[in-house]
Formats: C-alpha cells, sequence, structure tokens
C-alpha cells in the first residue's frame, strides 16, 4: 500500500483494463438493452453513434489528456486538477462535482451491485425462487429491495440482502485499500477478461435458442434479434421515428453514464499515468471495449433472450424491471436456466464492482492529497460517507425514490454539469491547442486535427442543447415531486449537504496547497 502521491499505474495496458472496468457496467448490459428496445435499437444507434462521436469519445480523450497532465503537477483529484488548468480562486471549488458524482453515484450503484451479487448466490446454491409467472418475481423483487415500505429493510426479513450490501461495502474498500496496482490495477486485469468470457458464454446460448417454444413459433431468435435492432415499426416511418427528442437525450445520457465519461472518474485514473504514456490510443481503446461490451454482447443477449420465451408483451424497458424480473422469468424457462442465471449475474456483479471501485478512487486521492490524511484514514472517512448516503438510500426504500432522486440530481444533472465544466475548463480556459500538443505526447496515434473543433465547438454546443432539453422536459416533474414528496425533498437536501461538505474539505485543501506553494 503506497500514498497516492507516488502511485502509478503498473502498465499502459493494466490502466486500459481499469478504465474499461470502470465503464463496462450496469449500464451496458441492463440500461442499454432497455433504451434500445423502447427506441427501436436500430434507431437508437443513430443518435447513439452521434454522442458517441461528438460527445463521448472527445471528452474522453479531453479526461485522460488533463488527467495525466495534472498528475504530472503533483495532482489526481479534479479540484487540484483545476486548479492548475486555471489559476483562478473558484477553480478548485468547480471541481467539487468530480468528487460528489463518483461518490454520490457509488452509494446507490452499490445496491445494485449487491442485488447481483445476491441474485448470484441464490442461482448457485439452487434456491432462487421458482414462480412460473412475471407477477411473483415483480413480488419477489419489490419485498427484498423494501419499495412497499420505507425502512422496511431494516428488519429480520431482510438479513441476506443487507448481508450482501455489505460484503459488497468491504470488498470495494478492501480493493481500494490495496491500492492501484494490487488492487484496482489486479481486479481489472482479472475481471474484464472473465466478463468477456462469461458474456460470450451467455451470447451463445442465446444466439443457439433457435423457437424454444412450438406454440409460439413467431418466438424465434431472428425476430428476437429483429425487435431489438430493426429501426422502424410497421406504424411509424423511420424518419418519425428518428425525431423523437427525447431518444436524442437519452442516447447521450447512456453514452456518459456508460462510458464513465463526466463522472470525475477518468481524470484520477489518468493521473497516474507516467509522462510519456499514451492517451489517444489509451481513450479510443477502452471506448471501444465499453461499446462492443455494450452493443455486441448486452444489445445481443438481454432483450433477443427475453423476447424468444416471453414475446413482446414480456418485456418491460425498465431497467430494474428487465434486469431483475423479466430475466429470472427467462433462466426458468431456459434449460439449464439456473446455471446461466448464475453466470449471468455473476457477469453483472463483476461488471458493477469494476465500476463501483472506480467511483471511489477520486475521493481518496483528494483526501490523500489535499487532506494530508493517510490511506487508512482517507477509506475510513470515504466508508462513514458512503455508508450514511447508502443507509440513507436503503431505508428510503419505499417505491425506490430516494435512489431515482439520487441518480437524477447526481447521476445525470451533476454529470452534465460536469462534463460542461471540463469542456470550459480545458478547452477554452486552458486552451485547445495546448490540450491538444497535450494529448499527442508519447501517443501511439494521432487525432484528426479537426478534434480541435469539435471539442471547442461542438461537444459544448450539443451538450448544453442536450442539457437543456433535458431540463425542460425533466425538470418540472422533479421539482414538482420536491413539492409533493417528502422524499425526494430529503433526498435533495441530503445532496446539497454532501456538495457543502465536499466544497468545505476543498477549503482546507485549497490552504494547504497554498501553503505548500503547490501547482502554481
Ligand atoms: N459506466 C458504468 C456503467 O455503465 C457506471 O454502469
Amino acid at each position: 500500500m503506497q500514498s497516492s502521491k507516488k502511485e502509478k499505474w503498473g502498465s499502459l495496458i493494466g490502466v486500459v483494463l481499469a478504465v474499461m472496468g470502470s465503464a463496462i457496467g450496469l449500464g451496458n448490459f441492463i440500461r442499454f438493452p432497455g433504451l434500445a428496445a423502447k427506441y427501436e435499437g436500430g434507431t437508437f444507434m443513430i443518435p447513439y453513434f452521434f454522442a458517441l462521436i461528438f460527445l463521448g469519445i472527445p471528452i474522453a480523450w479531453l479526461e485522460w489528456t488533463i488527467g495525466r497532465y495534472g498528475g504530472q503537477k503533483g495532482f489526481h483529484s479534479t479540484p487540484g486538477i483545476f486548479r492548475i488548468l486555471w489559476n483562478n480562486r473558484i477553480s478548485p471549488y468547480l471541481g467539487f462535482l468530480g468528487l460528489l458524482v463518483p461518490v454520490g453515484i457509488f452509494m446507490y450503484y452499490i445496491l445494485i451491485e449487491a442485488w447481483c451479487l445476491y441474485y448470484a448466490y441464490l442461482y448457485l446454491i439452487g434456491t432462487f425462487p421458482l414462480f412460473q409467472g412475471g407477477n411473483a418475481y415483480i413480488e419477489f423483487f419489490t419485498n427484498f429491495t423494501g419499495m412497499k415500505q420505507d425502512g422496511i429493510v431494516f428488519d429480520s426479513n431482510h438479513t441476506p440482502i443487507l448481508f450482501f450490501i455489505l460484503l459488497c461495502y468491504l470488498l470495494n474498500m478492501w480493493i481500494i485499500y490495496r491500492g492501484l496496482v494490487k488492487g484496482i490495477e489486479m481486479i481489472s486485469k482479472i475481471g474484464i477478461p472473465l466478463l468477456f468470457l462469461i458474456a460470450l458464454i451467455i451470447l451463445g446460448r442465446v444466439l443457439t435458442l433457435g423457437t424454444p417454444d412450438l406454440n409460439y413459433p413467431e418466438r424465434n431468435l431472428l425476430n428476437g434479434l429483429g425487435f431489438m435492432w430493426n429501426p422502424a415499426t410497421s406504424e411509424k416511418s423511420f424518419i418519425e421515428s428518428l425525431m423523437n427528442a427525447d431518444m436524442w437525450l437519452a442516447a447521450a445520457g447512456q453514452i456518459f453514464f456508460s462510458l464513465s465519461v463526466g463522472f470525475g472518474v477518468i481524470i484520477t485514473y489518468a493521473s497516474y499515468l507516467k509522462k510519456n504514456d499514451d492517451v489517444i490510443l489509451s481513450a479510443s481503446t477502452s471506448a471501444a471495449g465499453n461499446t462492443f461490451a455494450e452493443v455486441a454482447l448486452g444489445g445481443l443477449i438481454t432483450i433477443p433472450a427475453a423476447f424468444v420465451f416471453l414475446g413482446k408483451e414480456g418485456i418491460s424497458d425498465s431497467v430494474f424491471q428487465l434486469g431483475f424480473i423479466t430475466l429470472p422469468h427467462v433462466f426458468e424457462k431456459m434449460p439449464i436456466g439456473q446455471l446461466f442465471g448464475f453466470l449471468w449475474f455473476l457477469l453483472l456483479f463483476i461488471a458493477a464492482i469494476t465500476s463501483s471501485i472506480s467511483m471511489l478512487q477520486p475521493a481518496i486521492a483528494f483526501f490523500e492529497e489535499g487532506l494530508k490524511t493517510n490511506r487508512r484514514t482517507s477509506i475510513s472517512l470515504l466508508s462513514f460517507i458512503t455508508l450514511i448516503g447508502s443507509l440513507f438510500v436503503i431505508y428510503f426504500s419505499k417505491d425506490l425514490v430516494a435512489l431515482d432522486n439520487m441518480d437524477f440530481w447526481i447521476g445525470t444533472f451533476g454529470i452534465y454539469v460536469l462534463a460542461t465544466i471540463q469542456i470550459i475548463i480545458g478547452a477554452w480556459i486552458f486552451g485547445v491547442d495546448k490540450v491538444y500538443e497535450e494529448a499527442h505526447k508519447g501517443s501511439l496515434i494521432k487525432i484528426p486535427k479537426i478534434f480541435k473543433f469539435v471539442i471547442k465547438y461542438v461537444s459544448p454546443s450539443y451538450l448544453l442543447i442536450v442539457f437543456i432539453s433535458w431540463l425542460y422536459q425533466k425538470l418540472p416533474s422533479y421539482i414538482q415531486t420536491l413539492q409533493t414528496n417528502t422524499t425526494a425533498r430529503f433526498t435533495f437536501f441530503f445532496v446539497v449537504l454532501l456538495s457543502i461538505f465536499f466544497i468545505l474539505l476543498i477549503v482546507q485543501a485549497n490552504r494547504n496547497w497554498k501553503k505548500e506553494n503547490k501547482g502554481v
């Protein structure tokens, strides 16, 4: 275990796998298929690739570049890195989002991770309940997640799920405690190949399903793939389906969430690179790996499998419904479904844990470099903060309102704002020419010069249009929920308090940095 100041990745492939680990998560295997099915797959891929090319990849390049630059100046957290990119009093404070976003997302992401591990365990030991029907699965899910009543997860019937949450917690903290190379890099080097292997096995099974129930000849694999990927439905023309603003917003949101861009994570990961470690090819490789996992694996498994067993009617586009209700129903019908159920939820768990650990490192780096705490104290402090947040989400479990509101304010709103600030500070203030030059130090490939124009003008305009339309569409209903729902209000206050807390810590860190004359 080292202090993060001196830490460096063991190898370039290690950091690429770590970033891929952060990117490939529940977003790839359940969020993406749900969205693609909702927006008629083939059509959805158009805004999806637009967002990937004009937002995801340029911002990823930017994050990798400013992250490595910050690391060379001795900073590994967004507040510190913003401070050297822009010598201004407010710059480190703008970096609070680079702490709030990953830590806040971790608080609820860990619960879903634990649900996956719980399901994997139940399949492994063969006690996953068989209900022969979708409604009973809903019942099972709403019961163990406590969706019926606040506070219910703390009663004795819920000991198993609490145990799995605690286990996931300890695992995450232990991995982070072991440090970059022995913790994050090691887990990613094992986890990512294993994840691809399991996904390919499951994909092989799904692609050989044929027509499992001859009473329903239309429920066959080809129709399942068609349901997922065919661009136009009979009612709407292709152009009509493409003119759906909601879909463009969903695609941009998916790109951010899935690539872990605008998360504050890549900046921190890239800050541990060596001076001349390539950033362009590494960023592109991890983005490509994530897209492959999402489109070719996630996109071919989840929906086609559900379609051949349950038909069109059985498929829901709600993320949790698809992952935790529809798929168990599918495994019940599938030959040797218990094994595939186990493999599937193990896959989700691996995808989730390699993502959740990445959400912890930015705050650890900040505590160590800003507050001068050692690894043990940093982990204790972060465990304490995240535990409060997770207990909050666990307690306010009714209809998952706390989880949904955290995801709205931090996991969507926060990401958009952080991505915008990064572009302003990186491409406008620090300067797009400097970013371009910096990106090419030690790089194995070149970025076309047009990138400068894209990151300076196209990405921010695209981002602002998406962000403003999204606010226009979603904000009123969330504001209304704030007025009518106490849990939503509590969650909002909690997010505000957490933000203030991080800002106060940055005040202290900034004082320390000034004393040391660091970075200016
Ligand atoms: N990028 C991670 C995911 O897709 C958070 O789940």
